[in-house]
């Protein structure tokens, strides 16, 4: 399974630490940086792993900034993605289970690297359950269908 991953300049390092996890497990990587420290925007890099999962270049996305906050707002404007930021592992799970998640966010100023390859662990162990989330996934994106 290919795992798209974006970043800012603030999440060089956890990124890298991510991509060999993600590695490791078996997980082809789609690394759409930025691999420079230098200061950059980080909707640019939202934009970009939500596109690249939108398009089905990846089945799924992370994106990394300071706070994870920034970079979920922008790749969540890309029609199709539902991208939640996730500081621990119970919020990763439902992520999936309930709302179908296609993005993962987290703040590399926020969460510790053995704390964020747990939280990406469970997130891409993890399925949506359907059933009622099933509506309720449908109802969000009807917002953006009928924007
Ligand atoms: C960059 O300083 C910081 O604002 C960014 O990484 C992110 O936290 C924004 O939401």
């Amino acid at each position: 399974m290919k795992i798209a991953i974006g970043n800012d300049h603030s999440a060089v390092e956890l990124k890298e630490i991510i991509k060999e996890f993600l590695e490791e497990k078996g997980y082809e990587v789609l690394d759409l940086g930025t691999n420079s420290t230098e200061s950059c925007d980080y909707p640019v890099y939202g934009e970009k792993v939500g596109k690249a999962v939108a398009a089905g270049e990846a089945k799924l996305g992370i994106a990394i900034c300071g706070t994870g906050l920034g970079i979920s707002l922008a790749a969540n404007k890309v029609k199709g993605i539902r991208a939640c930021v996730c500081s621990e592992p119970y919020t990763a799970k439902m992520s999936r289970l309930h709302n179908n998640a296609n993005v993962l966010c987290f703040g590399a100023r926020v969460v510790g690297s053995e704390l964020a390859k747990m939280i990406t662990e469970v997130w891409l162990d993890t399925e949506f359950e359907g059933g009622r989330h099933q509506r309720r996934v449908d109802q969000i994106m009807a917002i953006e269908a009928n924007e």
